[in-house]
């Protein structure tokens, strides 16, 4: 039981990577705060993992806009009286398209859920994290944000910021006890992929799949489950002397 007791607000909780790691952390004792865009899904959500009544809130938000954040964390303080992780994992790839073609509206989807999400989940947890001179965070960056992936722009340039906020907030909070971190995923096995994949090339997404697969050394996508496991690890005090640091987890891809 790694997490027992640990209060753990994790956002995109109703997508592939956020209900893989909402089971793990159940499993480990933590109480959770599970927030995305619509409250059907998180219910969904809750009652695939079945989770028991008193060790869970859903709390319905957009993690671009600072009210819903602020008001996430407001409740997760009130139902438990305590954060002790939060995984800012909600994300979007928006469209892809070359850069060329790339939308002023697009770009500002992406740059408010990827960046301001993260952003305004640290800003509005970190002060009750630091009050209680404890406290993990862990921010969802990928390999785009640390090499390039045509077709993406905006989100490459989302996922890069994530790396940038991630070290400043941990430098700003490291005497206090609270660490902060990011992970970078490869393909992962989520809804996010099948889009990427179709969006490359409409009505080729298996063709797609196979390509981005063969690029990868282990030659397959991951798991969420896999990708889960570092979250717990980064969330736990396994990880006590770790902070401002962002981990692959890719079979390999960046090593190339
Ligand atoms: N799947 C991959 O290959 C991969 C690789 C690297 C990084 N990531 C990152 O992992 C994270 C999780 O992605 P996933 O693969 O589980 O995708 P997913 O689409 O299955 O889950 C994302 C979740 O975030 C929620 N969400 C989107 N916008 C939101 C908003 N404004 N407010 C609140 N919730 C919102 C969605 O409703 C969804 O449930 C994302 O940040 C993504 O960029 C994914």
């Amino acid at each position: 039981m790694e997490l027992k007791d640990k209060v753990a607000i994790i956002t995109g909780a109703a997508g592939g990577i956020g209900k893989a790691t909402a089971k793990l952390f159940a499993d480990e004792g933590a109480k959770l705060v599970l927030v995305d865009l619509k409250m059907e899904a998180l219910e969904e959500a809750a009652q695939e993992l079945a989770l028991e009544p008193h060790q869970y809130l859903l709390v319905a938000a957009d993690v671009s806009k600072e009210e819903d954040v602020a008001n996430y964390v407001r409740q997760a303080k009130e139902k438990f009286g305590r954060v002790d992780v939060l995984f800012n994992n909600a994300g979007i790839e928006g469209l892809v398209a070359p850069l060329v073609e790339q939308t002023a509206e697009n770009l500002d989807n992406v740059l408010n859920v990827n960046v301001k999400g993260v952003f305004f989940g640290i800003k509005h947890v970190l002060p009750i994290m630091m009050e209680q001179k404890s406290g993990s965070i862990i921010n969802t960056s990928s390999i785009a944000g640390w090499i390039g992936f045509p077709g993406i722009t905006p989100y490459v340039a989302s996922k890069h910021a994530v790396i940038g906020i991630t070290k400043n907030a941990a430098l700003e909070a490291a005497h206090t006890g609270v660490r902060v971190n990011a992970i970078s995923p490869a393909p992962i096995e989520t809804r996010m992929m099948r889009a990427v994949e179709e969006g490359s090339a409409p009505g080729k997404a298996e063709e797609m799949k196979k390509a981005y697969t063969e690029a990868i050394p282990m030659k397959r996508y991951g798991e969420p489950e896999e990708v889960a496991q570092l979250v717990l690890f980064l969330a736990s005090d396994r990880s006590r002397y770790i902070t401002g640091s962002t981990y692959l987890i890719d079979g390999g891809y960046v090593a190339q």
